[in-house]
């Protein structure tokens, strides 16, 4: 006998060297205080970080050494699943600091074909990064036959959750639906996020 799988949903993890790690903590930590972030009102308990302005690439334009990582990165992720590498890309970054309590509901990043998020602090219990089956009917239809599911495998559960760790960065297709959980620690978490586009001939 032999099952094969089809259609699989890529998610790459790759782990930031501890040198370039202590350099995007370093600088990320100086702008939330020069911004005063943590002073901010944040709006109850449902709504997520405050972010840096999304307009800009924040990694390309505060920590350069991240933005090419991120961007190399890219590259071999999109080796892997079967794209041309040299392919123009346009590379969109922002920098998330999440109080406790702080959640950020299901949603996909429609229209880019990569995103992604690296950890820079990722406090225990800090809110995991779940994925959502897209296969809408099969997640739907498995309500059902709930009662005679077995221990989680591979083809039998609809939500898979990730841990952040510091310095992991996972990239993930844009129209992959995936929430953060509530930050139950007593600390800030803070990450960098980013979306990724093709460019043909220059052009968005
Ligand atoms: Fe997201």
């Amino acid at each position: 006998m032999q099952i094969e799988s089809f259609f699989p949903i890529h998610i790459m993890t790759v782990n930031q060297p501890t040198d370039m790690l202590a350099k995007s903590k370093s600088i990320a930590e100086t702008y939330i205080e020069a911004k005063k972030w943590k002073q901010k009102r944040h709006f109850g308990q449902t709504i997520t970080s405050y972010h840096s302005d999304t307009t800009i690439n924040y990694a390309g334009h505060f920590d350069p050494t991240l933005a090419e990582f991120i961007n190399f990165s890219a590259r071999d992720y999109m080796d892997y699943i079967g794209f041309d590498p040299d392919s123009d890309l346009r590379i969109e970054s922002w920098l998330n600091l999440n109080l406790p309590d702080t959640h950020h509901g299901k949603h996909e990043h429609f229209g880019c074909f990569i995103s992604g998020v690296l950890w820079l602090v990722a406090p225990e219990k800090s809110g995991n990064f779940t994925i959502f089956d897209p296969i809408t009917a099969r997640a739907q239809n498995n309500v059902h036959w709930a009662y005679a599911r077995m221990p989680h495998n591979q083809y039998n559960r609809n939500i898979h959750s990730i841990v952040p760790a510091e310095g992991k960065m996972i990239m993930f297709p844009g129209w992959l639906q995936h929430q953060v959980e509530a930050n139950e620690s007593d600390d800030a978490r803070i990450s960098v996020a980013f979306n990724i586009w093709m460019t043909k001939n220059g052009n968005n």
